[in-house]
């Protein structure tokens, strides 16, 4: 979007659907395409999806959702998010509108080097293999070089050797290389894939060992990204609960997932909710993303929270996210879906770096709105309302009934379809 628009769109959630895609168009100054990518008008089509994956039968549909008030490294920033879980999009929108009071978000991320590893076992002599790799690392590195010129030409490819002896595996040592690589503006998946493959045969020769598999890994700890927010204590402020009283109960729960994996699991998926979902409108692959993410918050052995929590000298909160982050803004899906290019298009990013602090920087924000919820009132209520919704729809309510059923659903406390069914039954009948 460009830089004069403001991404705080005031009673933006209220709007109906066809407004709120006017009022986005509008402030990302996006054309029609896009626009019509957006609503779903132009999206995959059938010949793309065909030539996208095997067995192709059709395409599936989520909502696409747009978080407001976010503001990245001084950039106002309209996020797009695809989610099929109520609150998560409304929690960003209102945790980047805290964030705001404190300057937004600040993002960085170290340069986008992946790993590549090559397993090599029936090694003779595992450490004269590693000095003779080692010895001949710059060799190893230009014949990587060779792999995707294009690559090279963008400042990207081969960055350093790494050896790791694993001794005590289930089948005994083994000698593994990383080879450090820089992707640019591409995950990299498939050039990370090929330059394991073609180092092969020189790994043989040089180590005397068997190459066994050649892939990229996903704990991708040389990828990071890293946001960090600041939220004056009284914006925490509301009902009757005070800023402190929110801040401190932040900490605590935030503390639980600190020392506890059950309770880190789910704390970490909370903040999975915001990555996963601009990964998915920007056609990026969230799986490797999860898997890198989890393998990192385990990296000193037990698995804990992602993120930090903690109280500043003037008693504010501030917190931070730090994980891997390998996302393309090119190649993959990225090129291909209209809807995740347009995506794309009103974010404004210009290189994956720049995604990848948009999207820890909603990670950040949606731990904040999950840790911020069980710590007052619950994550129940403002669950309720969508979820009402959602049975309402699911009973067969359009229009103005979506509203009166789930209304009544709410005041009765119970969400039972057969009820809400009755509900609709009823409604007709009058
Ligand atoms: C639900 O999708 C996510 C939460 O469980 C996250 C958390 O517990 O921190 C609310």
């Amino acid at each position: 979007m460009p830089s004069n628009r403001s991404s705080r769109l005031p009673g933006f959630f209220n709007l109906p659907l066809e407004q709120r895609l006017a009022k986005v168009v509008e402030v990302g100054d996006l054309n029609l395409e896009a626009q019509a990518a957006l609503h779903g008008e132009s999206g995959l089509t059938l010949e793309q999806a065909d030539h996208m994956i095997e067995n192709a039968i059709g395409l599936f549909s989520l909502p696409l959702g747009v978080a407001v008030n976010f503001i990245v490294n001084q950039r106002e920033v309209l996020v797009p998010m695809v989610i099929e879980e109520p609150s998560v999009v409304a929690g960003a929108s209102h945790m980047a509108k805290l964030a705001r009071a404190g300057g937004g978000f600040t993002a960085r991320t170290t340069e986008p080097e992946m790993i590549a590893q090559i397993q090599i076992l029936d090694v003779p002599d595992l450490e004269a293999a590693s000095q003779q790799l080692l010895r001949h690392k710059q060799e190893l590195l230009a014949k990587a070089d060779l792999v995707d010129q294009a690559i090279n030409r963008l400042g990207g490819g081969a960055r350093d050797l790494e050896i790791r002896p694993l001794h005590d595996t289930p089948v005994g040592t083994m000698l593994v290389v990383h080879l450090i690589y820089d992707t640019r503006d591409a995950m990299g998946a498939n050039v990370v894939n090929s330059v394991a493959e073609s180092l092969a045969p020189t790994i043989e020769s040089l180590t005397g060992g068997r190459v066994h598999l050649r892939i990229l890994s996903n704990l991708a700890d040389h990828r990071l990204a890293h946001a960090s927010c600041r939220i004056p204590a009284k914006e925490l402020a509301f009902g009757q609960f005070s800023g402190d009283q929110v801040r401190d109960g932040i900490i605590e729960a935030w503390a639980f997932a600190v020392a506890d994996p059950y309770r880190a699991a789910t704390h970490n998926k909370g903040i999975m909710n915001g990555v996963d979902a601009v990964l998915i409108a920007t056609g990026n692959d969230w799986r490797a993303v999860e898997a890198g993410a989890h393998a990192y918050a385990a990296r000193d052995g037990s698995y804990t929270s992602l993120s930090r929590w903690w109280v500043t000298k003037q008693g504010d909160l501030e917190g931070t996210l730090e994980m891997p982050l390998a996302v393309g803004t090119v190649g993959g899906a990225t090129r291909v879906h209209p809807t995740a290019k347009a995506c794309l298009k009103l974010m404004g990013v210009s290189s994956a770096r720049e995604l990848a602090e948009i999207v820890v920087s909603v990670g950040l924000a949606q731990n904040l709105a999950a840790l911020r919820a069980l710590a007052t009132e619950g994550i129940q209520r403002g669950h309720m309302k969508l979820h009402a919704r959602q049975v309402a729809i699911a009973a067969g309510a359009h229009g103005v009934l979506i509203e009166h059923v789930a209304r009544q659903l709410i005041a009765e406390g119970v969400m039972i379809l057969e009820r809400a069914q009755e509900m609709v039954r009823r409604w007709n009948e009058e």
